[in-house]
């Protein structure tokens, strides 16, 4: 059966969103609006598989609607909510937690990583994360989901949920018209140059909204003061930058600093090095502080702007997630059909 387009993407209010969510993911959201009806969300559902501060909870909710918004993303043309306004993530959730088999969820190396060797302690709702982010997803019968390299595993499982519900429930889709197969198999475009930005003080490290050292990443926020000393305190190695791209293959923080460029220049890392082949890094770390301005700090001054009226950021959370509700509650009602609960 053929779907319709659509793409689905999340990302979570969790403070200290850094330059890796900016070219991983959201400027990618930004860019396909054209071609795509999209769908937008800040997952705070996902956040709370770790605590957060209910006083800051809120502010962080509203930094992300407001990167999102400061990036380019239309919320008129397309949807911006949060997710906790649409109960229907839960509630699908709960199907697939049904659907999706514990010997799936204990391969996931982001539960691992993120609950580490305190693995008792860490939250149910941690380890069942990737069966809410198929439900944000299928809630939609979305098609497409733009995200960093780091989330593959995730929309790998999702796809598995996907063909797994149409299985078990094949008879009854066919029985209620839905054709063969309920849901689409959501696929990740993971796509350019900065699908895994790393750490600015370790090339073999992911650059991360928890990582303790602020000099490891370039937040949306930062100042041209802040960019320009965290490029130039960057870890490099003593050579100059290789003149073609195979070059860069043993020398992480070379190739981290040059996905960089390529992608806040919107050319490629082959591009990069025509410009900057054989260049010290001196050179290089000075062009990139001047790109990394240039393209950052209109983001973080309009940010900054709509940051300054937490109640228009509200209003149109509250319209996107009216609008999501709609589609979200007609995925629901067949369902529940299909799964057989019987309803009003
Ligand atoms: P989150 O909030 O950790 O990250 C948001 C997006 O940024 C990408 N990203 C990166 N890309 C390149 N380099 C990096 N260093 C880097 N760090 C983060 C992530 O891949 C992501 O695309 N589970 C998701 C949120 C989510 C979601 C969804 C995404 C929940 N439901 C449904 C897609 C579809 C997450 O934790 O992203």
């Amino acid at each position: 059966m053929a779907f319709k387009q659509l793409v689905f993407s999340g990302v979570q209010p969790t403070g200290n969103l850094h330059l890796g969510n900016y070219l991983g993911a959201i400027k990618r959201f930004v860019e396909l609006q054209d071609r795509y009806d999209c769908i937008y969300c800040v997952v705070d559902l996902h956040a709370i598989t770790v605590w957060q501060e209910p006083t800051e909870l809120p502010k962080t909710i509203r930094e992300v609607a407001a990167a999102f918004i400061a990036c380019g993303i239309d919320p008129k043309r397309h949807i911006v909510f949060n997710q906790s306004q649409v109960a229907e993530h839960a509630e699908l959730a709960w199907v697939f937690n049904c659907v999706a088999r514990l010997g799936w969820l204990n391969r996931m190396t982001q539960f691992k990583e993120k609950a580490g060797k305190d693995r008792e302690n860490a939250s149910v709702g941690l380890y069942a994360y990737p069966t809410l982010m198929a439900a944000d997803i299928l809630v939609y019968r979305a098609t497409h989901v733009p995200v960093g390299e780091d989330q593959k595993q995730h929309l790998e499982l999702s796809r598995d949920v996907a063909q797994k519900f149409n299985n078990d429930f094949g008879d009854s889709i066919r029985m209620h018209g839905f054709g063969d197969a309920f849901f689409p198999l959501p696929e990740p475009l993971i796509t350019g140059e900065a699908t895994r930005v790393m750490s600015l003080r370790d090339g073999t490290k992911k650059m991360s909204k928890s990582d303790a050292s602020d000099q490891s990443r370039i937040n949306l926020t930062d100042d041209a003061d802040a960019i320009a000393q965290k490029v130039k305190r960057a870890k490099t190695d003593p050579e100059p930058l290789p003149s073609e791209e195979k070059g860069l293959a043993a020398r992480p923080e070379a190739d981290n600093l040059v996905g960089i460029f390529a992608a806040l220049a919107g050319t490629t890392r082959a591009g990069v090095l025509k410009d900057f082949g054989n260049a010290q890094f001196s050179t290089f770390k000075a062009a990139l502080t001047e790109l990394a301005v240039e393209k950052l700090s209109p983001i973080a001054a309009e940010m900054r702007r709509l940051q300054a009226d937490p109640a228009a950021i509200d209003a149109i959370l509250a319209d996107g997630s009216a609008r999501a509700r709609t589609i979200a509650g007609e995925t629901m009602k067949a369902v529940k059909d299909i799964v057989g609960f019987v309803r009003a």
